[in-house]
């Protein structure tokens, strides 16, 4: 494979093999009023965001609309930056780097997003488009073309498709060349926000399957955001569960599906319809009113609709329970049992 073999990922410096660390993320984003437009509230968007995500693995960040998790994406991508909180990749303090730290981390930490057609220039050729990403991030050079035209390949498109605009390629098609554009700077993770959320079904499946098989190659490590339970299940080692932006349940994806622990995660596995001959989760739907964004969460951010809430939890946040080694989870039942 050339240049593109060259993308593979090492071993963490230190030996351990935990790439990402997130501890305590949050991100308020301020709400200006008055002549002045001074700060008048916040939009808690993200209040405790703390996971690892380990070499090579896919961790599926998961919870309903408004619950922070692209703005967690965002943040670890150094599109926005945290009210608090830290991020390490490979034990570097990402936000301490410096300015060409900074450039080393944005060609390793790619993020692709929900819609393709919006994250492409629609006046470049899709050849203009990668190329000029290697130039910027230099990589790939001298050689631009043949290595545009091998990850043209490598996604499962061809040297033709160079030469189309984005408005002339389908909407897998034009994924698999935003795919392109990511992998073209050596990336080693790759933060995929909703990635097939825009792409009828059968499609969604190619690209879940070349996400795989990319993965399988070049040990990209992955975190996937989605709403989508089927994908989270079939492409995911673990996942995070985020409510009013504080991660609520983490535990490898397939114990989540046999034995989620949060009431909130047993909602939201129960309101999908997907078999599961051995899980434990009854049918029960959300209940209750949306959170207000602009309301900070005092105790349980789940509270106000939880079928089983007692007086603790609007008093105190619950601790973290574990449950095993890898399975993690703040809720009073929990510590109650
Ligand atoms: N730039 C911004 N300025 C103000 N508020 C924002 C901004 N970006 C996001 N928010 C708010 O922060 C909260 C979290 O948004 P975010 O986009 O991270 O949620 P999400 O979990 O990705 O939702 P969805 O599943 O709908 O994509 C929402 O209430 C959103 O309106
Ligand atoms: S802490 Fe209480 S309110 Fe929160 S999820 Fe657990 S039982 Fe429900
Ligand atoms: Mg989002």
């Amino acid at each position: 494979m050339g240049a593109v073999s060259t993308m593979r990922a090492e071993k963490t410096e230190t030996g351990d093999d935990v790439l990402v660390r997130v501890e305590g993320l949050r991100k308020w984003f301020p709400i200006l009023g008055g002549v002045f437009q001074r700060t008048v509230g916040y939009i808690y968007a993200v209040e405790d965001a703390t996971f690892n995500i380990k070499n090579a693995e896919t961790l599926a960040l998961v919870g309903e609309s408004g619950s922070g998790k692209t703005t967690v994406g965002l943040m670890l991508a150094k599109l926005e930056h945290p009210t608090a909180g830290k991020i390490f990749y490979r034990n570097r303090d990402v936000g301490k780097l410096s300015s060409s730290e900074t450039r080393w981390y944005r060609k390793r930490v790619q993020m692709v997003f929900q819609d393709p057609y919006a994250s492409l220039n629609p006046r470049m050729l899709i050849k203009d488009t990668i190329i000029e990403v290697m130039k910027v991030h230099r990589v790939g050079g001298p050689n631009y073309y043949d290595r545009a035209v091998e990850l043209m390949t490598r996604v499962g498109l061809s040297e033709e498709h160079l030469y189309r605009y984005p408005h002339e390629l389908s909407g897998g098609q034009r994924q698999r060349a935003v795919l392109a554009r990511a992998l073209c700077v050596n990336p080693e993770f790759i933060i995929l926000d909703e990635p097939t959320a825009s792409l009828d079904v059968s499609v969604q499946a190619q690209v879940l399957d070349l996400l795989k098989s990319l993965q399988d190659e070049f040990r990209y490590t992955y975190l996937l955001i989605t709403h989508n339970l089927a994908v989270v299940r079939y492409i995911s080692d673990r996942t995070v569960v985020m409510y009013r932006g504080i991660w609520v349940e983490s535990s490898p994806t397939r114990e989540l599906f046999g034995r989620a622990e949060h009431p909130y995660t047993q909602a939201l596995l129960s309101s999908v319809p997907i078999p599961e001959p051995r899980s434990n989760v009854e049918k029960q739907l959300l209940k209750g009113e949306p959170p207000n964004p602009t309301e900070r969460v005092k105790a349980c951010p789940f509270a106000d609709r939880c079928p089983y809430v007692m007086p603790v939890c609007n008093e105190k946040t619950p601790p973290v329970t574990q449950i095993n080694d890898s399975h993690q989870v703040r809720c009073w039942l929990t510590v109650k049992k």
